[in-house]
């Protein structure tokens, strides 16, 4: 790949997306949240060999959101092993919202259909094993900064507390978690290690990497050494293509074909196997709670590179 030609395309898709950032909202259910510019939109991509190449705003800071339950499932997994999890997590896209309540109530087992919803990553979250939650949240830290190589990585306290005092919708998901047996423990602990996680602060470039080590199954791009198995990997990239981007997955397949996790502060990590990882931030979300100039931007990148899997 011609870095210099590619970074200039990045540009020019970029530009081409910026046009979409009117077309959505900032989210307000997080009042923090609804303090973002809506007119953003960044893009990077991270190379094999760890080369980045990046266009708009690559450095600004923000939060993962739900693209943390990616991280936190590797953890659940990689502590616990495939049956424990999928004993309490199912594997099925839902067609609903991500924060709906409805299908835990109405199908058997009462158990959340993936991970990648808001119930479904609570009942992740409770799976993470460690002496308080202070512990539990340092090994998804710890995953993130070995991932990214910024050993510096937190939470924004000001996106995290703004969450945790109005969670009312997913304290109830919890709580039903509870009641059916899903979730087992202190129900505020595993909510808060929820948010927490989900309040890990990142930038663009960042999640290019998050998503090129996704692309390499699991492996340290820089030191080659592996961070986690390949077959967590697997797991992962399949969830994002079928549940990754809610009830939109199935149109984002067709339109642009890469496994990819959105959050409601408006980053996407996407990942192309063997290739490369691409990070998007672009605030302004559709009404399914995906960034309207990302996903538009991923559609360019996807056609003009031809990086679609299928
Ligand atoms: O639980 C929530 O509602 C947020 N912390 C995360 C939701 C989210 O990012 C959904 N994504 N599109």
């Amino acid at each position: 790949m011609n870095i210099e030609h590619a970074t200039k395309q990045l540009e020019q898709m970029r530009q081409e997306a910026y046009a979409y950032t009117d077309k959505g909202k900032v989210a307000s259910y997080i009042p923090e949240l609804a303090k973002e510019d809506p007119c953003q939109i960044g893009v990077s991509v991270c190379l094999p060999d760890g080369t980045i190449l990046s266009a708009g705003e690559a450095d600004k800071p923000f939060t993962l959101q739900s693209i943390s339950k990616i991280f936190s499932l590797i953890v659940a997994l990689c502590q616990n092993g495939q049956s424990y999890v999928f004993e309490r997590v199912g594997k099925e896209p839902t067609g609903d919202p991500f924060n709906s309540i409805i299908k835990l109530e109405t199908i058997k087992p009462h158990r959340p259909l993936n991970p990648m919803i808001n119930a479904g990553a609570i009942a992740v979250a409770g799976m993470i094993r460690g002496k308080d939650v202070e512990e539990r949240l340092q090994s998804v830290l710890e995953l993130l900064r070995k991932m990214t190589g910024n050993p510096q990585i937190g939470i924004n306290e000001a996106v995290y507390c703004s969450e945790k005092k109005t969670a009312d919708r997913n304290r109830a998901l919890a709580w039903f978690l509870k009641d059916s047996g899903v979730l087992t423990g202190d129900v505020e602990e595993t909510l808060d290690l929820y948010f927490r996680h989900c309040s890990i602060e990142v930038t663009a470039k960042e999640v290019a990497r998050l998503g090129m080590v996704l692309a390499a199954d699991g492996m340290d791009i820089m030191t080659k050494e592996s961070v986690f198995p390949a077959e967590v990997a697997r797991i992962c990239k399949t969830f994002m293509v079928t549940c990754g981007m809610y009830n939109a997955s199935g149109e984002f397949a067709i339109d642009v074909g890469i496994p990819a996790k959105s959050g409601v502060a408006g980053g996407i990590l996407a990942t192309v196997p063997n290739k490369m990882g691409i990070g998007v931030f672009g605030p302004a979300l559709d009404e399914k709670g995906n960034s309207v100039a990302g996903v538009k931007l991923l559609e360019l990148l996807s056609k003009e590179w031809k990086l679609g899997i299928f």
